[in-house]
């Protein structure tokens, strides 16, 4: 089985990333230092922004992202239901409220109309999320924000490189929010990087993901460097090292065939099922919206079958394919519930896509003999347990 195991994802490894990482480590310089700086550059101008500022986790660039805005406590900042934990988690760092959302109905990505309704005076920010990499309805976003003077923050976790009306994601709004983690369109195992065109907030964002020391505490070892340095806030220890800014550097050069290739998939997989009528594609995004398919979200029609997701993914666990679900809503889990009062039931599009979504496997490496093997073990999913008597096998 191992052998024929086509796993939930693989990153695009190549002798690329191997020099590069080397060349850091001959180098004898490996934490946070040129190579990193250079990354910064030219992540900034992939994305066409004017600043870039580098760190450990995507998690770490949403929390400098609401600290340097001065998120503080008692302020309530809207977050999807539809998420990964990190979204929220990091209004609670900062003494806030994160206050859910549902998503649209059919869809994944937080709805306006929906966290337009739960806007109060205590109000501060909104976190879009780009499920899988589908950009979300910024115009829609951005007006609401302005109407209640609000800030737009943008996790873009999934989404490197989407677009929105011919901008990529990254440049559009005031703070947005990328991940290198191992499963993402392009990794450095663990990293984020925090993007705006907002001088001010890069500079704090840069002094505080190093321990908020002034000036360029990294340099302090160096032969430009000096031994004099102030604190002049607590702040985190979430810089990105070197070692992993030269992976990213040279995931970065790959990013436009790594997004090839995952749309040559996403096609594959569209053409080949939305043929079944058992089974609801994953939204395309608008016209003017370019989705990066960091995840393809397959959701199944219930009533259209004997059986529902879980027999889904041990069946195609049964045939060598690996699967993930992309999200379990954040009301339904015990923290929501007993510190905020969540129920289930609270957010019934979030639920609804929850309970009969898969995400397939969907990366560069795969060949076509790989996606015919996922498509088949689908097909086969559907005829063993469909209740339309003609296409069913028994
Ligand atoms: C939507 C979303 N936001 C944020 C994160 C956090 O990313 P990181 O692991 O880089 O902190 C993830 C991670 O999977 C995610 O899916």
């Amino acid at each position: 089985m191992k052998d024929n195991w086509i796993p939930f994802h693989r990153p695009s490894i190549g002798p690329e990333e191997l020099l590069a990482v080397r060349e850091v480590l001959e180098s004898r310089w490996l934490t946070t230092g040129p190579v990193t700086q250079q990354f910064e550059r030219e992540f900034a101008e992939f994305v066409d922004c004017k600043y870039a500022v580098a760190v450990n986790s995507c998690t770490a660039a949403l929390h400098l992202a609401l600290d340097s805005i001065g998120i503080t406590a008692g302020d309530e900042v809207l977050v999807p239901s539809y998420t990964f934990a990190a979204t929220a988690e990091v209004v609670v760092y900062l003494g806030a409220r994160p206050v859910l959302c549902d998503s649209l109905p059919g869809g994944f990505n937080i709805d306006p109309a929906d966290a337009s309704s739960r806007i109060t005076p205590k109000t501060r920010a909104i976190i879009a999320v780009h499920i899988a990499g589908e950009p979300c309805n910024l115009e829609a976003l951005r007006q609401l924000a302005e109407r209640h003077s609000i800030h737009l923050i943008e996790d873009a976790a999934h989404a490197l490189p989407a677009s929105y009306a011919g901008r990529r994601v990254g440049s559009i709004s005031e703070l947005t929010a990328f991940s290198f983690y191992a499963t993402k369109t392009i990794t450095t195992g663990e990293g984020g990087m925090l993007t705006t065109n907002d001088e001010t907030r890069a500079r704090r964002a840069s002094m505080m993901r190093l321990h908020g020391i002034s000036g360029d505490a990294w340099k302090r070892y160096s032969n430009q460097g000096s031994w004099y340095y102030e604190i002049v806030d607590a702040g985190l220890k979430a810089n990105m090292p070197d070692l992993l800014a030269a992976l990213g550097l040279a995931q970065l050069k790959k990013a436009e065939a790594f997004h090839l290739r995952r749309r040559e998939i996403a096609d594959l997989y569209l053409r080949r099922l939305s043929r079944i009528e058992e089974l609801e594609m994953p939204p395309t995004g608008d016209v003017n919206v370019t989705h990066s398919w960091h995840l393809f979200i397959l959701r199944l029609r219930p009533e259209m079958l004997a059986t529902g997701r879980n027999d889904l993914i041990h069946q195609l666990k049964q045939a060598g394919v690996g699967t993930s679900v992309h999200f379990i809503p954040l009301h339904l889990h015990p923290y929501y519930r007993e510190r905020y009062g969540y129920r289930s039931g609270d957010f019934p599009n979030a639920e609804d896509a929850f309970t009969r979504c898969v995400s397939l496997p969907i990366y560069p490496d795969m060949n076509e003999a790989d996606v015919e093997r996922v498509t088949a073990s689908v097909e086969q999913f559907v005829q063993k347990n469909c209740r339309r008597m003609s296409i069913c096998a028994s």
